[in-house]
């Protein structure tokens, strides 16, 4: 581990934004002035270093910002590994700046990325972020609560509605690999069905349960679905996406969307019931952070600012028992998906299709 000093450090966000980002830049700069090191933020993720698009960061540039959502710096998902010498540009771009340093503030894609120019040789500590809250290594990554917030009072208010009118509410939540923010709402909203991408399920067992809850004798049903849900058909081999738009993203994705319309539009079909969807979308990571992502999201910068300056890099801070940590980036960005004892939680309460 290099003792070099520490004098100057770059910060970047990318990926998909999230409530807290704000709060991070804020920290790293708070922190960064009184251990005199200067902050460079790089605008728009990694696409930064390749334009040379750069932004000094002062305590005076980052008064105001904590509670708002978005990111002062702006994101994008470019990967410089893609471009044409796009690894040798951000690294001569990194020189030409004097960075001795460089906080990656992102989920798997971006973090993968640090972890690469670290293995290159570059000075790299990773925060991780992500509504979904699909990264191994941490317990919670900031900006999961303030969407399992916004969701759950959706169906809240999705709630009164169903009942005056007797319908079915489907919801469409994020979640492209994992079922966090569809779980976690679902459960604090009291929802009938729950669909997560770890467990794949047929139209007909969410019918199922549909048709059930009236034979009970409650004559409306709030259906969760995650937007990466699976749906398994009878004869085919393989569960899959339901997408409206077929045109992958700019990276090659499936953009997903579109499997709340198609299960209301099977539920109507299929039982007569009048069912209608709420697609939640950007909602979720949109606007001010919970102050519980405010203060995760201040941890986390704090600590990141601390391990660059002590010389450490190609670690991602991340909170385990309620403590911040340092854990190898590599192992830190592993997928972490809804596990059993999650689905178990969650049949308790919603007749789990899929079981
Ligand atoms: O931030 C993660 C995420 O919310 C996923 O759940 C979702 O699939 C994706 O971002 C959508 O992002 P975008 O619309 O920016 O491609």
């Amino acid at each position: 581990m290099s003792t070099t000093a520490v004098k100057k450090v770059g910060i970047l966000t990318g990926g998909g934004d999230c409530p807290g980002l704000n709060a991070v830049i804020r920290a790293v700069v708070t922190r960064a002035e009184q251990l005199e090191v200067e902050v460079l933020g790089i605008r728009g993720g990694w696409r930064g270093f390749l334009l040379g698009d750069t932004e000094p960061l002062t305590r005076v540039r980052t008064r105001g910002i904590l509670h708002e959502g978005g990111t002062i710096l702006g994101t994008s998902r470019q990967n410089p590994f893609l471009e044409k010498g796009g690894p040798e540009r951000v690294e001569a771009a990194f020189r030409a700046w004097k960075l001795d340093g460089l906080i990656a503030v992102g989920g798997e894609g971006t973090l993968s990325l640090a972890s690469k120019f670290h293995e290159r040789g570059l000075r790299v500590v990773g925060v991780p972020k992500t509504i979904d809250n699909d990264l191994s290594g941490t317990e919670v990554t900031f900006g999961f609560d303030t969407a399992v917030e916004v969701a759950t009072s959706l169906i809240d208010r999705l709630r009164t509605t169903a009942e005056a009118h007797e319908r079915v509410m489907v919801v469409e939540l994020m979640g492209r690999h994992a079922g966090w923010i569809a779980l976690h709402a679902g459960l604090a909203g009291g929802a009938d069905v729950v669909v997560v991408p770890e467990r794949p399920t047929t139209i007909e067992d969410i019918i199922k349960v549909v048709l059930l809850r009236r034979a009970e004798g409650k004559l409306f049903s709030l259906v969760v679905m995650a937007e990466g849900a699976l749906i398994q058909e009878r004869d085919a081999k393989e569960a899959h996406l339901v997408l409206q738009n077929q045109v992958p993203d700019a990276f090659g994705r499936p953009r997903l969307g579109g499997i709340g319309a198609h299960v209301a539009h099977c539920i109507e079909d299929a039982t007569g019931i009048e069912s209608r969807v709420t697609v939640l979308g950007h909602v979720q990571r949109g606007g001010t952070p919970t102050a519980r992502d405010r203060v995760l999201a201040l941890r986390f910068g704090v600590r990141a600012m601390e391990a660059l300056h002590q010389g450490r890099s190609g670690v991602m801070v991340a909170l385990q028992a309620d403590h911040i940590v340092e854990l190898p980036l590599d192992e830190a960005t592993r997928r972490k998906t809804v596990d059993d004892a999650w689905l178990a939680l969650a049949d308790v309460f919603c007749e789990g299709p899929g079981r």
